[in-house]
């Protein structure tokens, strides 16, 4: 099943894809070996700056080799937010394109988005397009700080109805109070904004959760009750990276090779994500 094909069922079925962010290798083996595990579709994210890291053609060559292994696997341009930079990630072989023209005037996203789904459509029939509209705050880190939300950065339900059908996006990542990161406050859902939200757009259209890192499992299971249908984990999964190696190190002071420090930060970052597969219901299946 293509990724389309893969959200349909999990939209009719009542259960969320996983999207993992990564930055490095340890995190793309723990996110491969969970899903594995778990018999589970998975999305593996990198935003502009990680994908940057890698280089284009190095994180798209590694995620293929990683297919022979676990072969239910999305590269996914996450947070791209050019439309060349769009291009250039169609054009190296990512399966998935987030266009976040967030910080846009509502006009310039609609036409940069719509710019994107044609380009990446003309390129690959299969490749599945998602546009964000709303302004989904913060950064996945451990901020400490407390984000104020604005009335305006929500997704207006009409609005999201009209950029839809004008832009031809296949997922809509939505702003209801999701904000990026661990911040002081615990986010507070809206969740009757969802319920309008899911009612304007059409149902072969995915709704996208970001910044799913600090939202409690309550409110998890209720937003994929509610009909989303792929939620986002950057930040704790970079806490259980750093939080694995800070112990790795402490626990074996006169280790000099890296593979041999690896293994536990890769252990602890996988039962994270096998934990949250769960939540979101989509382990098993890909029996
Ligand atoms: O696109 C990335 C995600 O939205 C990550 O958000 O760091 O709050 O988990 P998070
Ligand atoms: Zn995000």
């Amino acid at each position: 099943m293509n990724l389309k094909e893969i959200l349909s069922k999990a939209s009719s079925e009542h259960w969320a894809i996983g999207h993992f962010n990564v930055s490095n290798l340890e995190q793309i083996k723990a996110v491969v070996g969970a899903a594995k595990k778990s018999n589970a579709p998975v999305m593996i994210g990198t935003s502009e700056g990680e994908r940057n890291w890698f280089g284009l053609e190095n994180i798209v060559a590694l995620v293929e080799s990683f297919k022979n292994e676990w072969p239910n696997i999305f590269l996914n341009a996450d947070h791209t937010k050019t439309v060349s930079a769009a291009h250039d990630a169609v054009n190296a072989g990512y399966t998935s394109i987030h266009f976040d023209g967030s910080a846009l005037s509502a006009l310039e996203n609609t036409s940069k988005t719509k710019q994107v789904v044609d380009y990446a459509k003309s390129k690959n029939s299969e490749i599945s397009v998602e546009g964000e509209l709303g302004y989904v705050k913060g950064e996945s880190q451990i901020t400490g700080k407390k984000v104020e939300l604005k009335p305006s950065d929500y997704t207006n339900p009409e609005e999201a109805e009209d950029f839809v059908k004008s832009t031809g996006v296949d997922r809509l990542a939505i702003a209801i109070g999701n904000i990026h990161g661990i911040n002081i406050d615990e986010p507070k859902l809206d969740f009757d904004r969802l319920a309008e939200i899911r009612k304007a757009v059409p149902e072969n259209i995915a709704i996208v959760l970001h910044a799913g890192s600090g939202i409690s499992d309550e409110d998890i299971k209720r937003a994929i009750s509610s009909g989303v249908s792929n939620i986002h984990i950057s930040t704790e999964l970079r806490v259980a990276f750093r939080e694995g190696m800070e112990e790795s190190l402490k626990d074996n002071p006169k280790e000099y090779a890296p593979y041999k420090l690896d293994a536990q930060i890769v252990e602890d970052m996988e039962k994270l994500i096998v934990e949250k597969i769960r939540l979101f219901g989509s382990d098993g299946k890909m029996v």
